[in-house]
Formats: C-alpha cells, structure tokens, sequence
C-alpha cells in the first residue's frame, strides 16, 4: 500500500491532479497496486486566510508518505515569492529531493517549434540539482535603500551535493540505455570556483561508470545544441538555476507546459511529482487546462516507486490519447481536461 500525500495546490492545479488521480486510481486496479491518497490544503488560498505557507508540522507529516503529488502553486493575490520559496522550495530542501527530474520527450503528434525536428530528435533528461546553488537564499543587502546599496547573493555548491547528483545522473544514464551519454552543462569559463568543483568531481566519478560516454556544454551553447540539434542529448546534468531555465526551453520544445511533466527526488526519502507549468490562474475553473502533464507527473511516480508495468501502460495510454488530440494547448486540444483524463484511464482497460 503506497499512502500518496496529494497537494492540489492553486488555479488548475486542482483540475490536473483530479484527473492524474483518475488514471493512477485506474492504474492501481488494473496493476493490483493500492494507493491510500491524502489530501492537503497548502497553497495561496490557505495562505490568505491563515497567513502561514505551511502548518509547523507540514514537513514532517509529509515524512511518512511514501510520495507527494503536487498540482501547481502560485496565487495572483499572493506577492511572489512567498508561495514559491515558503511551500514548493521549502519541500525540496527540508525533503532533501536532491534531484529534479525533467524528461524532454516528444511524443508523436505533438508539435513543437523546431524546424524538421521529430520524436526522434527530442528525447532526452535533465537531471537538475535541485537544493544548492543559487537557490540556498544566502546573500544579503548592504546600504539597503540607499544609493550605496549594494546586494549579494551566494552560488553554493557542496562536495557532497555535487557528487550525489552526479552520481544519480551516470546511474541514470547507464539505465536508459539509449546513447549512454552524459553531458555536463556548466559554465566553467566563468564560474570558475562553484563550477570548478561540478567538473573535478565529473572528472574523478566518470571512471566508476565505464560504460557511460562524457561531455561538456558551456550552458548558452546547451540552449543553442538544445533548439539546433536536440538529438545530441541523451542525458544532462547541471546546478539548480541552469536547471530551472533550460528546462522551461526543454518543455517548449517538447511541445509546451501542457505536457512537462517533472519529479523532485530523494532516492532515499520521500518524492515529490508536478507538472511543471504552473497555476495558469486564467485558465482556472474552465475545464480548458491538458491535464497530460499532471497525469505524466503520475506516470513518473509510479516509475520512481518501482511499478514498472503500470508506468509503462500509463505512457501507451497517453500516447494513444495524444495521438486523437488536437493540440496541446489549453483551449484547443478538442476535449475537456475532464475527458482527457477519461480517454487516458479507459485507454488502460484496453
Ligand atoms: C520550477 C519553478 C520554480 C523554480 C519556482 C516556482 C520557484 O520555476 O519548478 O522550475 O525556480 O524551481
Ligand atoms: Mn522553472
């Protein structure tokens, strides 16, 4: 019995995680998996009204879960910031979710952007560090306000984190089994401390795994390789705030924010699973928003807790529903969010 803490969160997120618990409860009686799912009201509105983030026991409650499913926070009232750093950065570091997984891939008959560029060109992972770097809040004003003022804020990166990320990301890499190739996207020419440590350690782990090919991308040209030639990807490895913008070019060219779908990883803990688009609030309440990438956020779930087949059966389900898709678009995909996630459940009876 996996007990699954469930946080809808803002605007969609609620529609999104509605329908990704329809396929993953669908999921569970056709894989003879049981799932006991928890809800939880963190988010803008309860925020507003109780002018916390989180309850003081929120992250160890969350500690005897066996994962998390996220929908999207984010609130129009709220100044941002709160929400972002008080709940979703908060989870990450207390949980200690190390990694940030992002699958770029291209199913048939999404579009994307690129010019001559097919699901055979675009099928790659990011594997972003996800608790240092430039998202530790460290720094400081000085002379704040003033016309002196001068502020600070401090890019970490620690033996230790560098290393388990890495190591997570050659494991990875040698897993998918595709071109087993690594690449490490830095910016060693000018970050020449924090970036110094991220390519020693590349350089003294890559013997440990043979098998896995080594490379380096300074982060603009990654961007550049990423819309130019995808296909040279198999897996990236890279610090947090890199992680975080190239992965939003990642989920463009996989045919946008509808169907990105992302985890955030304790290999040893408790993990965490969102799409990665948001709480779109002008969607909000239409039935309008693709549910896809929620329900992928579930498909990786059911990956990372060991529920191979079921995972499997989810992604064939939402390639076949993809494939009677209009588009990918809010609005403009020919069906409700509701009946997406319908075709997506029914399509496991099959
Ligand atoms: C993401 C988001 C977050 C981040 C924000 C909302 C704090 O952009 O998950 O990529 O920067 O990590
Ligand atoms: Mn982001």
């Amino acid at each position: 019995m996996y007990k699954i803490a469930v946080i809808p969160g803002d605007g969609t997120g609620p529609e999104v995680v509605r329908e990704g618990l329809k396929v993953l409860r669908r999921a569970a009686e056709r894989f003879d998996i049981s799932f006991s799912f928890t809800e939880f009201d963190y988010g803008g509105e309860r925020y507003l009204k109780t002018g916390e983030a989180l309850p003081a026991d929120a992250v160890d409650t969350l500690r005897g879960f066996d994962a998390i499913f996220l929908g999207a926070i984010g609130h129009p009232e709220v100044k941002p910031g709160v929400l972002e750093t008080g709940i979703l950065l908060r989870l990450r570091f207390e949980l200690d979710q190390y990694i940030n997984l992002r699958p770029v891939k291209l199913y048939p008959n999404v579009e994307t952007p690129l010019a001559n560029k097919g699901p055979e060109h675009i099928d790659f992972v990011v594997v972003r560090e996800n608790t240092e770097d430039l998202y530790v809040g460290v720094g400081g004003f000085f002379k704040k306000g003033t016309p002196d003022e001068v502020a600070m804020q401090e890019m970490i990166a620690t033996r230790k984190g560098v290393e388990r990320c890495l190591r997570y990301a050659f494991e990875l890499t040698r897993r998918r089994n595709r071109e087993k190739k690594l690449t490490l996207c830095a910016k060693t020419n000018v970050l020449t401390y924090a970036h110094d440590l991220w390519w020693r350690a590349f350089n003294e782990i890559a013997p440990d795994y043979p098998d896995v090919k080594t490379d380096y991308a300074h982060v603009d040209a990654t961007t550049m390789w990423m819309v130019k030639n995808p296909e040279w990807f198999d897996v990236i490895v890279t610090p947090n705030m890199f992680g975080d913008i190239i992965t939003d070019l990642g989920a463009m060219i996989q045919g946008g924010m509808g169907v990105a779908a992302g985890g955030n990883i304790n290999p040893e803990g408790v993990s965490m699973f969102e799409p990665i688009g948001g709480s779109a609030p002008k969607y909000t309440g239409k039935g309008i928003i693709n549910p896809v990438a929620a329900i992928l956020a579930g498909h990786m779930m059911l990956q990372v807790l060991g529920e191979q087949k079921a995972a499997d059966a989810v992604e064939r389900s939402v390639v076949a529903a993809i494939g009677r898709m209009k588009s990918m678009g809010a609005g403009q995909m020919g069906y409700s969010t509701s009946e997406i996630g319908d075709m997506i459940a029914d399509g496991l009876d099959g």
